[in-house]
């Protein structure tokens, strides 16, 4: 059995992952930007680490952090903070000090649905991606590089809207009017489903892949808003009536690959709480 993961970006998702895999008996390293996290992991059972820009991740302090079976690269690229060359960067350098370990470990790229254009029917991971087609260019080139450096020692998840627990879409809309795109059907994933298929790659060894993460079930942004205006007595938003592009991304191939059943297939009926939690 792998028995040391390494989680680079112990945040919404990584940490609640993070307290899944020790519960299973792996240790666990856990990164983090913020000096305050490190005690919370350590009360968790995390071996924490301190890795928040190009030069701590390299530094010899944290050199421990690469020694594992496992690696889970849980960094959302955040262009708007960082600009669009960090990520690349960042990763450039995880696949330099993952390389000079004796074993490379098998690693795990977070990537996200939105790599993919809306061009108004259903994707799934047999679509071909290119330079010119692609929605996010930093996700396709992070992707590209990753395969060509760790080829089948990776697996990427192409993860939808992650929400779930404190994160309710319709919070995001309360009272707003007119908002664009209400038919457009949403593609999420609910936190609980994205660890648990995370552990069903690790359980089943399935590396050097693709899947899309996605709830099988599409509603449209405006029922999903709508059921939780309903459900939280949130002031509820109104649409346009325009139509705006979309897209409706297929997990067929992770449902069959991995026996996955999904624990919330319908963005309808996703579990939220008032404040987050960390147990999936
Ligand atoms: N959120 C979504 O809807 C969504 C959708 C599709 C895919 N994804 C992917 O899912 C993964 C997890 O997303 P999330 O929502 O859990 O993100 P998150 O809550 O923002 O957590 C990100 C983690 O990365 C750390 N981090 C941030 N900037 C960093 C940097 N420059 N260097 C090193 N570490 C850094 C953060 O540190 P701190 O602990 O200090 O905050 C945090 O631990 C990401 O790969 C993301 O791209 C997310």
């Amino acid at each position: 059995m792998d028995k040391t993961i390494s989680i680079l970006g112990c945040g919404w998702l990584g940490l609640p992952l993070a307290v899944k895999l020790l519960e299973q008996g792996y240790s666990v390293n856990g990164s983090t930007t913020s000096f305050n996290k490190m005690q919370v992991f350590q009360e968790k059972g995390i071996r924490p680490f301190l890795l928040k820009d190009l030069d701590s991740i390299s530094d010899v302090e944290n050199a421990d952090f690469w020694h594992c079976d496992i690696l889970i690269l849980s960094v959302p690229p955040r262009i708007k903070k960082y600009g669009s060359e960090y990520h690349s960067q960042l990763l450039a350098e995880v696949i330099r000090l993952v390389k000079r370990q004796k074993v490379t470990p098998k690693t795990l790229y977070f990537s996200s649905t939105s790599i993919y254009p809306s061009i108004d029917t259903v994707i799934s991971e047999s679509f071909v991606l290119n330079e010119f087609n692609n929605a996010n260019e930093v996700l396709y080139q992070a992707e590209r590089m990753l395969s060509k450096d760790l080829g089948k020692k990776l697996t990427i998840l192409r993860l939808g809207g992650l929400l779930g627990y404190d994160r309710i879409p319709g919070k995001y809309f309360i009272n707003k009017r007119n908002i664009p795109g209400g038919t457009r059907p949403v593609n999420y994933i609910h936190r609980d489903d994205a660890v648990n298929v995370t552990l069903a790659i690790i359980h089943r060894e399935i590396w050097g892949n693709l899947f899309n993460a996605v709830a099988p079930l599409h509603p449209s942004r405006k029922e999903v808003f709508l059921q939780n205006a309903s459900d939280f007595g949130f002031d509820p938003p109104s649409f346009d009536n325009g139509q705006s592009a979309f897209k409706i991304i297929d997990s067929q191939k992770l449902q069959k690959k991995l026996s996955y059943q999904f624990k919330y297939p319908d963005p309808l009926k996703f579990h939220y709480t008032a404040n987050n939690d960390y147990i999936a």
